[in-house]
């Protein structure tokens, strides 16, 4: 990364100097191609396994994309000279994508990691053409034979957070600033207000949507009118800390969402659910050096350790730290799942029946609001 990038970034999302030194470790040694760079075709060292891995937001963010690189420089680490990786950052989910994933595959990458829910067709068409290369597509939902989607449960971090933001909450009122209306953000939403409404089922929610991963000033616009509407608790679905700076400067709370944010807002943050990337990359990588690569669908969790709430601020309730442990532990030994009925949606109708636990498939197609939540979801019928 350049200086002057790293300057306009560290403008930006005005980065701390923990993220600071992080980001520039991560700078120094794998300098990725730009996007638009012509493919270089390299003659690949035959004995090492080439990873490449595409990112949608800087490694700076903060949040997603820097977890996803933590992860890389962790895996490269683990399997040494094995493995050889690079990334590329900032990768619009638009044909770039398709630019930049040929342009791996032709410096011999073997592996490719495509981190963004909107890389979908794009990997679908480039994996057709590129029958010898295998490609992992994050929180995807399209499998071919050489291609496997994975994600984490993001929604069980939401909930845990939920329940420190219910007891929290002084206006009773918690807000969301939601990303791009697909299920997987709609679900999250959902399950902050339902950890929330464990604590107090009368707490209300308000979301606003930015319809875009990485945008920090838009993140902050967002943040600022659901604090003018009376949130004081704010989670988020974007990419960056701008929610939780925003809150530190207005002097209500937030939460940090898959990166430690903690250093962000030292009064405002209550918490971070921190996404670990590590144990499936490294699982990946491990099959394909043993020759046993296969496709599917894996989707990971508190109990595999790809998530979890972090740092709960020292002024949350021992009483309501303990709550978190309990559900925590639930959901590692499976005797709790945060989609259980009695649900309703915010029509009144029940969604899922008492007792009842929601299977995957419902898990995937929610696109409706819980009770308490205002308003619809963008292009809900
Ligand atoms: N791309 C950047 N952030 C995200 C995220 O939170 N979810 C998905 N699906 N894609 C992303």
């Amino acid at each position: 990364m350049t200086t002057m990038r790293k300057r306009a970034l560290i403008k930006m999302i005005g980065l701390s100097a923990v993220s600071l030194a992080a980001l520039t470790a991560c700078g120094k040694k794998e300098e990725a191609p730009a996007p638009a760079a012509a493919p270089a075709v390299q003659a690949p060292a035959a004995d090492k396994l080439k990873v490449g891995f595409m990112y949608v937001s800087p490694i700076g963010d903060g949040g997603w994309t820097f977890q996803h690189e933590l992860a890389r420089k962790a895996v490269q680490e683990k399997f040494g000279d094995k493995i050889e990786t690079s990334m590329v950052e900032s990768v619009p989910e638009s044909a770039d994508a398709e630019r930049v994933m040929r342009d791996m595959a032709g410096q011999g990458n073997k592996l490719v990691f495509a981190t963004s829910f909107g890389y979908q067709d794009f990997v679908q068409k480039v994996a057709a053409d590129l029958k010898d290369v295998k490609f992992e597509h994050a929180t995807g939902y399209k499998t071919a034979d050489n291609v496997a989607v994975y994600d984490t449960k993001t929604f069980e971090g939401a909930y845990l957070a939920g329940i420190v933001a219910g007891a929290m909450t002084k206006t009773k009122t918690v807000g969301v600033v939601a990303s791009v209306p697909i299920p997987e953000v709609v679900r999250n939403i959902n399950s902050f207000v339902l950890g929330a409404q464990s604590i107090d089922p009368a707490i209300k929610a308000k979301v606003v949507w930015v319809n875009e991963w990485f945008a920090p000033p838009k993140e902050s616009e967002a943040a600022t009118s659901l604090i003018n509407g009376g949130v004081d608790v704010m989670y988020q679905n974007t990419n960056s800390p701008a929610v939780l700076k925003t809150a530190e400067e207005r002097g209500v709370r937030a939460f940090g969402k898959d990166g430690d944010m903690s250093a962000f807002a030292p009064k405002a943050h209550l918490g971070s659910a921190v996404i670990d990337w590590t144990p499936y990359y490294t699982k990946v990588v491990d099959d394909t050096l043993a020759g046993k690569w296969q496709t599917g669908n894996f989707w990971w969790g508190v109990k595999e350790g790809a998530i979890d709430l972090k740092k709960i601020a020292d002024d949350v309730p021992q009483e309501i730290k303990d709550k978190v442990e309990k559900a925590r532990a639930g959901l590692k030994d499976g005797s709790f799942a945060v989609w259980t009925g009695p649900i309703k949606d915010n029509s009144g109708k029940e969604v899922l029946a008492a007792g009842k636990v929601a299977d995957d498939a419902f898990l995937r197609g929610i696109n409706f609001y819980v009770k308490g939540i205002e308003g619809t979801v963008p292009g809900a019928k």
